[in-house]
């Protein structure tokens, strides 16, 4: 049996987690919430990165296998960082779907979804350079998403509105795709996927991460499959928005 570390900002991470499970259900997971510093979006590299080393240490003195950055804002400012100071522990980090994307859109235009960290970071900024010469790729900062799903706000007018105001432009702009850059958005995929309609795609990395957790397992040589599954929820912040959420899986 792994154990399994993920954390994220807040609740966010629970959707790669979630995608983890499905491919590795066996296992003992350890998810950390920073809570009690989200949003990471608008923080500094430097911010995240002392947060991201911090989280880091509990989860190895958890036990931790292998670590899942299930944040996309903490992969883009930190993941190299830690890598550079661990360089013994595997780390797996988020980066928004701009590839399957790119190749899968027929309008020729794609819209990203993320954090303003994420849309900064230079992982972006060089896969989006790859991909410019063949489609336009068109950005929005999901303003107050995370907001809204670490106070449990799911649907309904308010998220309904909140979501309009950054995903419209992309509609407008004539995306076929969106590409979920952050891990809270997908717990807004229904009402993303409503507003944007049927002739629009909505792309969530985290079953890809699932598959890359499972591969890397299996490279290190880290025993998998023989239970039993166990689940703690660690948080620097308050518990309700993660046990709500968490409940929702
Ligand atoms: N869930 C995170 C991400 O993937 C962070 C959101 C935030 O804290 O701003 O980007």
């Amino acid at each position: 049996m792994a154990t399994i570390g993920i954390f994220d900002s807040g609740s966010g991470g629970l959707s790669v987690y979630r995608e983890i499970v499905k491919v590795l259900p066996q296992e003992r997971y350890v998810y950390f919430a920073d809570n009690g510093h989200c949003p990471y979006g608008g923080k500094t590299a430097a911010y995240i990165q002392d947060r991201a080393r911090a989280v880091t240490e509990i989860l190895l003195s958890l036990g931790a296998d292998l670590i899942v950055v299930a944040c996309n804002t903490a992969t883009a400012a930190a993941i190299a960082t830690l890598r550079a100071e661990y360089p013994a522990v595997a780390f797996i980090g988020m980066e928004p779907a701009v590839k399957p994307a790119a190749l899968g859109t027929e309008s020729g235009v794609i819209g990203v979804l993320a954090t303003a960290g994420t849309l900064k970071g230079s992982k972006y900024l060089t896969t989006k350079g790859r991909f410019e010469e063949d489609v336009t790729i068109v950005e929005h900062v999901g303003q107050g998403f995370v907001e809204l799903v670490e106070n449990g706000i799911l649907d309904g007018p308010e998220a309904e509105a909140t979501v309009r105001a950054s995903l419209q432009p992309l509609l407008d702009a004539g995306a076929d795709r969106i590409v979920l850059g952050c891990t809270h958005y997908p717990f807004l995929r229904p009402v993303i996927e409503r507003i944007a309609g049927p002739g629009v795609e909505v792309i969530d990395p985290a079953p890809a991460v699932a598959r890359q957790t499972l591969h890397m397992l299996e490279e290190r040589g880290i025993p998998t499959g023989q239970g039993p599954f166990s689940v703690d929820l660690y948080f620097s912040g308050q518990p309700e928005a993660l046990q709500r959420i968490y409940r929702l899986l």
